[in-house]
C-alpha cells in the first residue's frame, strides 16, 4: 500500500470553492470577453449606432461613446472587469479608440480560443502574438505619414464621426484646431484639458462657436453694472472683497453721537480705500472668488468696474489661465503687473427664463492659457454626446500635433497590419504561425466591424480589402459608406493606433496565460 493511501485528501481550501482548469478556463474567460465586445460593436464607426443608458438614479444618456457606455456598465465578471481597466487605460491615454481596442481584445481572444481547443499550447500562442506584435509595430512606422493642416482637420473629424456632430463636422473640426492652434501660443503641446466646453442652452449646434477666454454662469447683483466692456484689464482675485469681520467676538461701546458716526466713517473709508485701490488698479473686470460688499460694488459700478463674485475654484483658474491675470489672494495685494486681459467682456440676462443665473463671456484674450467652446443647442443629452465627441476630437488633435505623424483609419491600417503579419507568418518554422494567421485575422475585424455596421456583407468585403491590400501603393480601407477604397479622409495619431493594439494584445495575452480559475463562490 502506498503512503498517504486510506487517508482522507488534504482540503486547503472551502468546499464550496470551484477550481477550472484546462481549456474550460479560456473559454470561460473569453466568453465574458466576447459578450462585451459585441455589446459595443454596433455603435462602431461612421455608421455606428447608439446605445441609450438608464441609470438606477433615473438619468439617462444616449451615446456611442465606448469609454461613456464602459464607464456606465455596472461589470460582475473578473474577464469583463479586465476589459474595463484597458477601456480606461485607452480613455486615459488617448480619449478615443476605445470602441476599437475592445473589439481587437475580443477578437484575439476568439482567435486564441479557437486554437487552444486545437491543443496549441497558450504560450506558444502568446509567442506569435508577440511577434505580430513587433511586425505591426514597423508595418505602423512604415505606414505614418507627416502630419499637415489638412490631415490635422480630418484627425479631429474622424474622432468627432458618429458623435452626434453630422451635419456639421466641418464646423466642429475647425473650431477644434482653431481652438488648440491658440493656445498653442502659450503651451508647446496643446492639451485638451485647456479646452473648456459651456453650453449656452440657445440655438442649434450650427451656433456653436470658439470663445478666446471663458463662459460662466453667474447672477451679476447690479444691473447698474456695465454689461459690455471692450480692451478690458482683469483682476482675478480668489478671496472676498470686503472689509475684514473680527475673528472674536467684541463689544465696543459707544457714548455719544460722535463716536457712532466716527465709527460709521471709518468703515465706510476701509470700503473706498478698497474701492481705491481696485480702481487705482486700472482694472475693469473684477472677478472674485468670495463674496463682493455692496457699497464696494456700487463705488465700482460708478467707475465703469464690472465685478463677478463667488466664482468657484474651477472659474477662477480658467479665468486667470485665458486673461493671464495673477489670481491674488486678497485685494491689498493687487499690483497693475498681476492684470490679465480680455479683448472684450459681456453678460447677458435671458429675462424670458426663469433662470436666475446670467451669462458672462470674456472674450478676445491675447495669448490665452485656455479657451472655451460655446456649444450650441438645448443642452439635453443630445448636446451631452457632443460635448463627448468634442472631447474624442480634441485629445485626438492634440496627440496628432504631439506625434506629428498620423495613420490611415476606416481600417487600412489594420488591414495592412494583417497582410504584413500574414507575409511574415509564412516563413515562420514552427506553431507560433498559427498564432500569427490568427493574429492577422483578428486585425481585420475592424474593417469587418466598419462593413457590417453599415448593412454590406463582411466577408465579400474582407476578401475584396484583402485582395486591394496587396497592393501597398494607396492606403484601402472601407469609407464611410461601407465601401472597400482608398482612404483620404480618416485618419489617426499615430499613438491612438499604437496604444490600442499594444493594450489589446496585453490585455489577451493576461488573459491566456491564466491556466485555473478558483472560484471562492462556487461559480
Ligand atoms: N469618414 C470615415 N471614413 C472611414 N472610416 C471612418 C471615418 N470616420 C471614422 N472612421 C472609422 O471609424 C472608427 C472609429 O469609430 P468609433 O469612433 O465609433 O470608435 P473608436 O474611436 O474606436 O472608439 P470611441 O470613439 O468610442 O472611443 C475608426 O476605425 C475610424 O477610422
Ligand atoms: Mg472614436
Amino acid at each position: 500500500m502506498s503512503d498517504g493511501a486510506g487517508q482522507p485528501p488534504v482540503v486547503i481550501v472551502p468546499e464550496q470553492t470551484n477550481i477550472t482548469s484546462g481549456t474550460a478556463v479560456q473559454e470561460k474567460l473569453i466568453t465574458a470577453a466576447r459578450v462585451f465586445s459585441d455589446l459595443l460593436k454596433p455603435t462602431f464607426g461612421p455608421k455606428g449606432l447608439d446605445k441609450m443608458l438608464y441609470k438606477s438614479n433615473g438619468t439617462t444618456a444616449v451615446t456611442n461613446d465606448g469609454a461613456k457606455i464602459v464607464a456606465e456598465l455596472l461589470v460582475k465578471h473578473p474577464a469583463a472587469k479586465m476589459m474595463v481597466s484597458m477601456a480606461n487605460s485607452q480613455e486615459e491615454n488617448c480619449g478615443d479608440g476605445v470602441t476599437t481596442t475592445m473589439l481587437l481584445c475580443g477578437s484575439l481572444l476568439q482567435e486564441g480560443n479557437n486554437l487552444l481547443k486545437k491543443g496549441l499550447h497558450p504560450l506558444t500562442l502568446v509567442e506569435g502574438f508577440r511577434k505580430s506584435l513587433e511586425i505591426a509595430k514597423q508595418q505602423i512606422i512604415l505606414d505614418s505619414r507627416k502630419i499637415d493642416d489638412e490631415k490635422l482637420l480630418a484627425v479631429a473629424e474622424t474622432a468627432l464621426t458618429g458623435k452626434g456632430t453630422e451635419g456639421a463636422l466641418d464646423l466642429f473640426s475647425s473650431i477644434i484646431v482653431e481652438s488648440l492652434t491658440s493656445i498653442s501660443e502659450t503651451q508647446e503641446i496643446p492639451r485638451a484639458e485647456n479646452i473648456a466646453m459651456f453650453k449656452s442652452n440657445t440655438g442649434n449646434i450650427h451656433d456653436s462657436k470658439i470663445i478666446h477666454g471663458v463662459a460662466f454662469r453667474r447672477r451679476v447683483l447690479m444691473d447698474s453694472l456695465p454689461n459690455k466692456l471692450s480692451d478690458v484689464k482683469v483682476a482675478v482675485i480668489s478671496g472676498d472683497i470686503k472689509i475684514r469681520k473680527m475673528s472674536r467676538t467684541a463689544e465696543i461701546q459707544i457714548t455719544s453721537a460722535d463716536q457712532l458716526e466716527a465709527f460709521v466713517d471709518a468703515e465706510q473709508d476701509r470700503k473706498n480705500s478698497i474701492s481705491q485701490s481696485l480702481i487705482d488698479s486700472g482694472a475693469s473686470l473684477v472677478l472674485c472668488g468670495g463674496e463682493i460688499d455692496r457699497d464696494i460694488l456700487h463705488n465700482l459700478a460708478d467707475n465703469n468696474i464690472l465685478a463677478v463674485g463667488e466664482l468657484d475654484s474651477s472659474e477662477i483658474h480658467n479665468s486667470a489661465s485665458s486673461t493671464g491675470a495673477k489670481v491674488v489672494d486678497s485685494i491689498s495685494d493687487i499690483e497693475t503687473k498681476d492684470l490679465g486681459f480680455c479683448g472684450s467682456v459681456v453678460w447677458e440676462r435671458n429675462e424670458a427664463s426663469d433662470m436666475v443665473e446670467d451669462i458672462i463671456r470674456i472674450d478676445g484674450c491675447k495669448k490665452p492659457g485656455l479657451v472655451t467652446i460655446d456649444v450650441g443647442g438645448a443642452g439635453d443629452i443630445a448636446t451631452e454626446e457632443i460635448i463627448r465627441g468634442l472631447h474624442d476630437g480634441l485629445r485626438a488633435a492634440s496627440l496628432a500635433m504631439e506625434d506629428q505623424e498620423v495613420l490611415p483609419g476606416g481600417g487600412a491600417i489594420h488591414s495592412r497590419i494583417a497582410h504584413a503579419v500574414r507575409i511574415s507568418s509564412e516563413s515562420e518554422p514552427g506553431r507560433a504561425r498559427l498564432a500569427m494567421e490568427a493574429f492577422s485575422r483578428a486585425m481585420e475585424t475592424i474593417p469587418g466591424a466598419l462593413v457590417e455596421n453599415s448593412g454590406n456583407d463582411a466577408l465579400d468585403s474582407i476578401l475584396e480589402l484583402r485582395a486591394a491590400t496587396r497592393n501597398q501603393e494607396h492606403f484601402i480601407g472601407i469609407d464611410e459608406n461601407g465601401k472597400v477604397s482608398v482612404i483620404d479622409k480618416a485618419w489617426h495619431p499615430r499613438t491612438i493606433i499604437t496604444e490600442s493594439l499594444q493594450l489589446a494584445c496585453e490585455t489577451t495575452i493576461g488573459m491566456l496565460r491564466i491556466d485555473q480559475v478558483i472560484s471562492s463562490r462556487g461559480d
